[in-house]
């Protein structure tokens, strides 16, 4: 029976492309990536690898962060529709005003295009810093905007929330401390001007997945039962309770259970009728962040009107009769963005576990390779597991007698060629054994080859460094032809932990195509818009790399709506305190001492210098 060609839906099926890429994503019939944002009127599908193309021609290298503007305004129209539907099919007598995280992504490209797209709905910014915050300020052009301040906050930070009130933001802050709140009655005196005042809870629901710490007793943040208690008779002496005008919970980012959010919105909303029946004012719930994203295709088990439906719901179910609807407030930032952005990379070189030429093996070869000789002649179904125990020992025994001086360089390799030549049989008969013992199922791991690809997992991908966070990653073109090979990847730093060995489904390699020579293979890392751009870190030196939003059209063009290169030398090196003068004046001495030494010559000593200035200017990157 001969075997059917390989197909691009063979590709699709074989990367989960219909799982993780929400019917935008596909292949095209040259093999190639493409996407098609469902809000551009036709949905015209554009290939990554045109877009690669325009970068490129642009004068910008890979790696490069791709931002498709059309998604990050889909996401927001989503959520914002999604709680107009619900709160309309539970007939809520309340609007719902997202506001996005701004830590989620600092990056002023992404916080000015929600602010835009966000205007139409009134969406607002989180604040969790002074600093956000006046990006916050800055940002918002609509005056009734939300901005709530989370975070721990000093006098400053108050004084400036309570200027946006002035300038007509509905600015909150969110007492996260009983300090706090001594804090902003005295600057709200001072400045005359009234705040609008929140509380974070502490609830005991807690939630599955990555954060669930952030949820329940134990959690670094809100208020505990007590205080609020405490805060309440505060405001009452005060005679400011009717500062008190919002309830905020976060139960934490990526939860997996819908019954977990409910769990959560219901225990919070009997606080928020306490606060009432105590003669609050209310009028805001704050429901935090938490909506998860699909990176794998299964990690949650709602969607996002499931989720927008069962909120509500939530809320009218354990809302008091005679208390009035609150307006719905979310922090929704791994949902906003995680989407919006691609990173791409180019692969440099492989690493391949095969043997290298194999020796005729003769009585005057060492006896050990003379045994390593007989088992790599005759592996088969039957005695592959013994095939493999006896490579593997006499390897051992071969490297052993390396050590102690008592083998040769060239017979260590032999031995380890043999090996590998018997666990390349091996992992080819795995498809043929009945029951696979756990070591052989290992084999396509430890015989995986590396691709080492240009970019830095700690730059660009910190989450699948620090907390083993999938991204749905693959090849994006050649997706017509099968993938030979099984590999992980390795990135530019020197450090054993700068790799992806995990990828969805749980899978511990990537099929991936031979390299060819002298032509690109590039990979694209999907949903990295929410947290990694910010997370990142200059480990090894490697900096933030070239960024590129786009924002395609009806007809299937596409613009380059923003560019911003990446780090240079000269910047990362300034990050940990040097300057390109103090640089350049001790190069030059070095230079000068080696013309008095006369190892170079003037001449070569200005050819030199300019190299090093050159290089300061350059991509911290590896460059063609
Ligand atoms: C207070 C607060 N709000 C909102 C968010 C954003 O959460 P997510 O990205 O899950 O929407 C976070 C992140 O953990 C948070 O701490």
């Amino acid at each position: 029976m001969t075997k059917k060609a390989w197909s691009i839906e063979d590709s699709a099926t074989l990367y989960n492309v219909a799982d993780w890429g929400k019917g935008y994503f596909s292949i095209n019939a040259d093999g190639e990536l493409q996407i098609a944002p469902p809000n551009v009127l036709g949905q015209p599908n554009v290939a990554l690898t045109d877009v690669i193309s325009g970068i490129k021609d642009r004068g910008m290298d890979l790696p490069v962060v791709l931002r498709i503007e059309n998604l990050i305004d889909l996401q927001i129209s989503n959520l914002n529709d999604s709680f107009a539907s619900a709160i309309v099919e539970h007939d809520y007598q309340a609007p719902y005003r997202g506001v996005f995280p701004i830590k989620v992504n600092q990056q002023s490209q992404v916080i000015e295009e929600i602010a835009r797209f966000g205007a139409r709905y009134n969406h607002g910014l989180e604040a969790g810093s002074k600093a956000e915050l006046l990006i916050a300020m800055a940002t918002l052009s609509e005056a009734g905007s939300y901005i709530i301040c989370n975070g721990y906050k000093d006098a400053e930070f108050i004084d400036l929330g309570l200027r946006a009130r002035q300038l007509g933001f509905e600015c909150f802050f969110v007492v996260e401390t009983p300090a706090e709140l001594d804090l902003i009655l005295e600057r709200a005196d001072l400045l005359s001007v009234e705040p609008r005042i929140g509380f974070r809870a502490k609830l005991s629901t807690e939630v599955e997945g990555h954060w669930s710490e952030d949820s329940g007793d134990r959690s670094l943040f809100g208020l505990s039962a007590n205080q609020i208690v405490a805060m309440i008779d505060r405001l009452k002496a005060a005679g400011h309770l009717d500062w008190l005008r919002l309830l905020h919970f976060h139960l934490g980012s990526q939860i997996p259970n819908i019954r977990d959010i409910r769990t959560g919105v219901m225990e919070a909303v009997r606080y928020y009728n306490q606060l009432v029946a105590e003669g609050a004012q209310m009028g805001f719930l704050d429901l935090g962040g938490g909506l998860a994203v699909n990176y794998e295709g299964g990690d949650t088990n709602y969607d996002l009107q499931e989720y927008c439906n069962d909120v509500v719901a939530s809320v009218i179910e354990a809302l008091d009769p005679d208390v009035p609807h609150p307006v719905l407030i979310s922090e929704s930032g791994r949902a906003t963005v995680a989407e919006s952005s691609i990173l791409l990379f180019n692969t440099l070189d492989v690493t391949k576990f095969e043997p290298g030429e194999l020796p005729v093996v003769t009585d005057q070869h060492h006896d050990l390779l003379q045994k390593l000789s007989e088992v790599q002649a005759q592996v088969e179904v039957a005695n592959a597991q013994q095939s493999f125990n006896d490579a593997i020992y006499y390897r051992d025994e071969l490297r052993e007698l390396f050590r102690l001086g008592q083998a040769s360089l060239r017979e260590r390799a032999w031995a380890e060629s043999f090996a590998l030549d018997v666990m390349q049989q091996v992992k080819a008969l795995l498809p043929e054994m009945r029951r696979i013992p756990k070591e052989l199922e290992a084999l396509h791991q430890d015989l995986a080859d590396i691709y080492y690809a240009n970019f830095s997992v700690f730059q660009s991908l910190p989450d699948t460094w620090a907390m083993d966070q999938v991204f749905p990653v693959m090849p994006i073109h050649r997706l017509g032809e099968e993938p030979q090979r099984e590999a992980i990847l390795a990135d530019l730093t020197c450090d054993c932990d700068g790799k992806i060995d995990l990828f969805v489904g749980g899978h511990k390699t990537l099929p991936v195509h031979e390299l060819r020579e002298n032509e690109d293979y590039v990979f694209g890392v999907f949903m990295v818009g929410a947290y990694q751009e910010t997370l990142g870190d200059l480990h090894n030196l490697f900096g933030d790399t070239n960024v590129v939003s786009i924002r395609i059209d009806q007809d299937g063009s596409f613009d380059f709506v923003r560019e911003l290169q990446g780090d240079t030398v000269e910047d990362v090196l300034s990050y940990v305190e040097y300057t390109p003068a103090w640089l350049s004046e001790h190069f030059r001495q070095t230079a000068e001492r080696a013309v008095r030494n006369k190892l170079i010559k003037p001449a070569q000593r200005r050819e030199i210098l300019e190299q090093f200035r050159e290089s300061l200017r350059g991509y911290t990157y590896y460059e063609h």
